[in-house]
């Protein structure tokens, strides 16, 4: 019998912050052999951008400038998946809770999301791929071929972001907590593309999976459907 080939995929995954989509983005590119694009990252390196150059996060103008002005490309070293902004690797820069702050601030702004829109859909073209981000489902690939919602309760996304953390200067779990809370306001109640489920996403609770074990169950979707 031939073994039976696949058709090149494009998956999304979309979640609030500390859900895994990260982790598991990773693992589930590596199982299919595909590419693994963060878009959170995209929005981390206009955040760092803005703060190096003095744009503040309400300034639209500033920001559209800025964003015309910007390259920023996502290249695959040994080091892993790699930021890179006018040609510096910034990916060491991306994690502070500065940085963090920022990016959830200036994704709210239109010209923001609609410079990364055009990126997205470009780096989208070639396809097997899984997208991770907010609104991948929804704005970005609403055509996607396999979407997926992952969610977690919020203590365990603290916990989890928390243990992260270097030890010098962490703050307490319950800041932690309190500073997840804040984003996931942010992120669902903002007017453009608010984290929301996509009408046709599975959704996935991981609070008490680990991520090989959602792996496993975005697998089995897939098997699925194609
Ligand atoms: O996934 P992350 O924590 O690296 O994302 C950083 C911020 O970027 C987050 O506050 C929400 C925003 N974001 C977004 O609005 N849309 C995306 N597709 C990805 C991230």
């Amino acid at each position: 019998m031939t073994p039976r080939t696949r058709p090149l995929l494009l998956v999304t995954i979309d979640g609030p912050a500390g859900a895994g989509k990260t982790t598991v983005s990773r693992l589930l590119a590596q199982r299919l052999g595909y590419r693994y694009v963060d878009t959170g990252a995209l929005y981390r390196a206009v955040a760092l951008a803005a703060m190096d150059r003095q744009v503040g996060a309400a300034d639209d103008e500033g920001l559209d400038r800025l964003c015309q002005g910007i390259h920023l490309a996502l290249t695959v070293t040994d080091r892993g998946l790699r930021l890179i902004l006018d040609g510096a690797d910034v990916t060491d820069r991306l994690r502070g809770r500065e940085v963090t702050a920022m990016a959830s601030a200036v994704s709210a702004r239109l010209p923001v999301r609609r410079f990364l829109l055009t990126l997205q859909r470009a780096l989208g073209e070639a396809r097997g791929a899984v997208f991770e981000g907010r609104d991948m489902g929804t704005v970005v690939f609403p055509d996607a071929d396999v979407k997926f919602f992952l969610d977690a309760a919020v203590e365990e996304r603290a916990r989890r972001r928390h243990a992260e953390l270097a030890e010098a200067g962490r703050p307490p779990l319950a800041t932690v907590i309190e500073e997840i809370r804040q984003r996931d306001r942010n992120d669902s109640s903002r007017q453009l593309a608010p984290l929301k489920p996509a009408a046709d996403a599975v959704r996935i609770d991981a609070t008490d999976l680990t991520p090989d074990g959602v792996v496993e169950r975005m697998l089995a979707h897939i098997d699925v459907l194609t």
